[in-house]
């Protein structure tokens, strides 16, 4: 198996590191600086993740998952199977289709995680039991298949309607969050983007950076809220009409 090597995005008081997992899965560890423990999100094979932790000398705490499909899921049994107790949230929707699940979470309930407020915010649209975890203090993100760079998830259980609420949700959010997606899918996104907004230099910089990002570090950087909303389409569509056109396009593109 071809593991990717773990990057680094965010440090400071709290740190969080990118673990590429498959294909094109983003898989994130996070941690409070210092401490021997983390939590990772979207686990989705159970091999990349040893070999990070590994790597940083750290142990596993607690799973997140942002939602139920396979590849954010597909590690938790083989990371439960060398520490039985570990947490595993997700949200209360996905609790029954989550074997390995221990806690559901409604939108707006919060956790504390090393001292860290950990909020879900319920986003559906992808899946109905889609969820972001939002961490204040570290400014950060994770929302799974809802957005990726330029592009959002495509809508298998929820509606365009259903989705634009939960857009609507992450732009309340202050700009300097930063979001940490899902899935790379910079370069497909980008072209499409382009379509939309043809003289949108910013779409430009976003692939001519990431396609760097990707050959130095296996993973690109994780924009901020601000920078999204200057690139993504599907975030800068005037109404959920014109969204639902948009995602259309894009499903056929
Ligand atoms: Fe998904």
């Amino acid at each position: 198996m071809n593991l990717r090597p773990l990057r680094k995005l965010i440090s400071g008081p709290v740190e969080i590191y990118t673990v590429p997992a498959l294909d094109d899965n983003y898989c994130y560890l996070i941690r409070r600086a210092g401490t021997k423990t983390c939590a990772v999100v979207d686990p989705s094979t159970a091999a990349p993740i040893r070999k990070a932790l590994a790597e940083l000398g750290l142990t596993l705490d607690l799973i997140l998952n942002t939602h139920h499909h396979h590849d954010h899921i597909g590690g938790n049994e083989d990371l439960l199977s060398e520490n039985p107790k570990l947490p595993v949230f997700c949200s209360s929707y996905d609790k029954p289709r989550i074997p390995q699940a221990t806690r559901g979470f409604g939108d707006g309930e919060s956790f504390e995680y090393q001292n860290l407020a950990g909020q879900v915010l319920s986003i559906p649209g992808h899946t109905l039991g889609q969820i972001a975890f939002h961490f204040p203090e570290a400014r950060a993100l994770f929302v799974g298949d809802t957005l990726f760079s330029m592009g959002c998830g495509r809508l298998f259980e929820g509606s365009a309607q259903t989705m634009w609420e939960s857009f609507a949700k992450i732009k309340s959010l202050p700009p300097e969050t930063r979001i940490f997606f899902g899935h790379e899918y910079t370069d497909k996104n980008g072209l499409f983007a382009l379509t939309v907004e043809p003289n949108n230099l910013r779409i430009r910089e976003r692939m001519d950076q990431t396609k760097k990002d990707l050959a130095t570090y296996s993973s690109a950087r994780a924009p901020s809220l601000f920078e999204e909303l200057e690139v993504n389409p599907f975030l800068r569509a005037p109404d959920a009409l014109a969204f639902a056109h948009r995602r259309s396009l894009r499903d056929k593109f």
